[in-house]
């Protein structure tokens, strides 16, 4: 394999940068700001295409994904020395509406109040019963970009950090190079992984979609399951620390936490897990997740020869990582399309 350039150090960019430099090719990649601090560090980092309710073709990917998890992380950890917080603590997507009891009951996975209370204690009464989804799980996405950035350096691959790329440079089908705040960068190949920003490059069809979220510290730490409501999710992070989120908002770029934003997502924790009420607020922020049409990842092939795509990952793009930098790296190394995904 030859010389390839990544435009954007978040987790799908750093993901295919190892995936490529394990199969031999001299990889850069090349980011505006710090590694790994777009949407890829304001996730929650849930690996949940069942609680997600991805539906047909998108959920056997994103099952095929987290399937794919163990097996990677192992080899990240190893080549990194790092944990990465990846946690299979099952998911309870709790019901709170009559109505939608009745229906959710017939699904396997349904459980009632009580069964969801001996599979995580101190539930609120608002819930009526839930689906208890076992496979889905969580890493810690801000530990796991450490233990990328670590492995990319490990492979020497190298790492241009505050270096924004302004014009992507083509000939007809062909980029010849791009255009950036350092200066003219040239490469083979380039992979275009720049999330909510990709139509400041080229005009693909990704909005960004805002998500407000808080933490809070649960010195007990009692609570040992994600719980995945109805417009909030609860994320228990193995330190104690409690991540809520998220507001689904499209308003562009819009920057900053809205007092509504936060008071909603506490409300909901709180009727769903009270003791919530009680534990201190440690953090807040917000992020823009990378939307596509049908939310379905543009990957693979552009209208240049040499420029692959790999985003619009939109709610799933830490589940998405390992099964898209596999797929770039078989399609980019030995032509393999293995995926209706796979443009
Ligand atoms: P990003 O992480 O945004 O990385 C893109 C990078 O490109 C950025 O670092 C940016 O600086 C860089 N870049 C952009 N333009 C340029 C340029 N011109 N020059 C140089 N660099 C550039 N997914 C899950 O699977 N589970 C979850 O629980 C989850 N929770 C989420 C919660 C919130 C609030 C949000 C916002 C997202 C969540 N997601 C979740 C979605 C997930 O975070 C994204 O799908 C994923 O991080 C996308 O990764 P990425 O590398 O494509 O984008
Ligand atoms: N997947 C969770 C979110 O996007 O908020």
């Amino acid at each position: 394999m030859t010389d390839v350039l990544i435009i954007g150090g978040g987790i799908i960019g750093l993901a295919t940068a190892i995936a490529l430099s394990q199969k031999g090719a001299n990889v850069t990649v090349v980011e505006r700001d710090i590694c790994g601090r777009g949407a890829t560090w304001a996730a929650a980092g849930m690996l949940a295409p069942e609680a997600e309710r991805l539906e047909g073709d998108l959920l056997e990917f994103g099952i095929r994904s987290r399937e794919m998890y163990p097996q990677w992380i192992a080899n990240l950890m190893r080549l990194s020395g790092q944990d990465c917080g990846y946690w299979c603590c099952g998911m309870i997507a709790p019901v709170l509406e009559e109505s939608d009891r009745q229906i959710i009951s017939e699904h396997p996975k349904y459980i009632n109040r009580e069964e969801s209370r001996k599979r995580q204690s101190g539930l609120g009464e608002a819930i009526l019963g839930s689906l208890w989804l076992p496979e889905d799980g969580q890493v810690n996405n801000r530990k796991l970009t450490q233990a990328l950035l670590t492995t990319a350096r490990s492979l020497s691959i190298k790492i241009l950090e505050g270096t924004t790329v302004y014009q992507i440079v083509h000939d007809q089908n062909r980029v010849t190079h791009l255009d950036t705040s350092a200066g003219r960068l040239q490469s083979d190949r380039y992979v275009l992984a720049t999330g909510a920003w990709t139509r400041s490059l080229l005009p693909l069809p990704i909005k960004p979609i805002k998500g407000q979220m808080l933490s809070v510290f649960d010195g007990d730490r009692k609570l040992q399951r994600v719980i995945y409501a109805p417009s909030c999710y609860i994320v228990p992070r193995q330190d104690g620390t409690i991540v809520i989120g998220a507001t689904v908002e499209d308003n562009g770029f819009s920057q900053g936490n809205t007092a509504a934003g936060i008071a909603q997502l506490l409300n909901r924790a709180i009727s769903v897990y009270p003791a919530i009420a009680d534990m201190q607020i440690t953090e807040t922020w917000w992020g823009f997740r990378p939307h596509a049409p049908n939310e379905v990842p543009l990957l693979g092939a552009s209208d240049y020869e040499n420029l692959i795509l790999a985003t619009g990952h939109y709610r799933n793009g830490i589940l998405f990582a390992p099964i898209t930098a596999k797929l770039i790296t078989d399609f980019m190394a030995d032509g393999i399309t293995d995926s209706i995904y796979l443009q």
